[in-house]
């Protein structure tokens, strides 16, 4: 939450300073080169990962497409786990987001304006004074109740909330930029996909490293598994990499050089209740710092795991499974990977 309010802060100084830059020059608006860099100045400080206001996220086409949710992702009074929605993890297209219970904020409904846009302009015709106190009336933070409109609720929201348009709480978007937006969404939003794939550096490193964690065997499959309940969080990056490409370890249906099929468990460890294999797949969208925890990967560090977890005589007779006590105690499932391993690895 602080984050949040710094984030909003930081929004707050920049919109005054930084001018839009739409081209004059090209009528044709897009995605990639007008647009998300608007999303990226101005909204994911609030609507990028895992708590976005309204599960809408803009870091991606593929955030912006998917739309937005009433269900808040957490919710420290509920008893019961909700489904999870992870872009890029528990669905894969429009259609699938949509029988999750996501709608469009992108799509004009017949007569009326897309939701987006409607929220531009609350924005828009009230906008904040630069550099001033946020006003008291706009509650912001982990007390603020969100109401998420629907397209056929927008007038209600806007009712109560008139001063409470997007960006919420901010200066805004400048005169050029709101004009970007605002013919963008006329046009039907059109947006490119341009996933980012790995370079050939990135990709050679990227074979090693499945390789290495799934070789068949079970001490090389308890290796394995160890190894990716460890670093199945961070974002992985290589020696010789592209700059701002970063890479995520998923346990999925299919093989090194397929297209991954994501496993999309809850959890890292729960019953994958297939075979799998682990796989290193890019990060898409922008970055943000919440959920960027960086771990370096290249050959001295390939060399060195393999020198840790296979220079010494050991063996794993079976292969423990997924079960609650398995899960629950990584001491005892590991127990036959030598400690010396694991120790030094966590030191490293
Ligand atoms: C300071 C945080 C913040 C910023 C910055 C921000 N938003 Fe929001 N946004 C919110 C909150 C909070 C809500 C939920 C409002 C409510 O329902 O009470 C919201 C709701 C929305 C909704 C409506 C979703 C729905 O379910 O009806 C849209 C669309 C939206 N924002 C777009 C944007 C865009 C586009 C930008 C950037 C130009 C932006 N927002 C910037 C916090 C923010």
């Amino acid at each position: 939450m602080v984050q949040r309010i710094l984030a909003g802060a930081f929004a707050l100084l920049l919109s005054g300073a930084v001018l839009g830059q739409a081209p004059q020059s090209s009528p044709a608006i897009s995605y990639t080169r007008d647009i998300q860099p608007i999303f990226t100045e101005k909204c994911v400080a609030c609507h990028a990962c895992n708590d976005a206001a309204c599960q809408l996220k803009l870091e991606s086409p593929e955030g912006a497409v998917r739309g937005a949710s009433k269900v808040p992702v957490y919710q420290g009074e509920r008893s019961q786990a909700v489904p999870t929605t992870r872009l890029f993890y528990d669905a894969h297209s429009e259609s699938e987001w949509r029988k999750k219970g996501f709608y469009s904020v992108l799509d004009n409904q017949g007569s009326q304006a897309a939701l987006m846009a409607r929220m531009l302009e609350l924005g828009h015709k009230t906008p904040l004074t630069p550099n001033a106190k946020v006003p008291d009336g706009i509650v912001l933070g982990l007390n603020r109740n969100n109401m998420c409109p629907l397209p056929h609720e927008f007038d209600a929201y806007a009712g109560a909330h008139p001063k409470e348009g997007m960006p919420l709480a901010v200066t805004g978007l400048t005169d050029q930029e709101y004009d970007t937006m605002r013919r963008w969404l006329a046009a039907g939003a059109p947006v490119e996909y341009q996933p980012i794939q790995p370079s050939a550096a990135e990709a050679r490193q990227i074979a090693e490293w499945e390789e290495l964690l799934n070789r068949p065997g079970s001490t090389e499959a308890l290796v394995g598994r160890w190894l990716y309940e460890h670093l199945f969080l961070a974002h992985i990056y290589f020696t010789g990499g592209e700059q701002g490409h970063f890479f995520q370890w998923v346990r999925s249906r299919t093989p090194s050089g397929q297209p991954a099929d994501i496993i999309a468990t809850r959890r890292p460890n729960d019953p994958p209740g297939t075979d799998f294999y682990y796989r290193l797949i890019p990060v898409q969208g922008v970055i943000v710092h919440k959920t960027h925890i960086t771990y370096p990967m290249g050959p001295q560090k390939l060399k060195r795991v393999k020198q840790l977890f296979y220079a010494g005589d050991w063996h794993a007779s079976a292969l423990p499974g997924y079960g609650p006590r398995h899960r629950a105690n990584p001491f005892e499932t590991f127990e036959a990977i030598p400690a010396v391993a694991r120790y030094q690895f966590m030191l490293d």
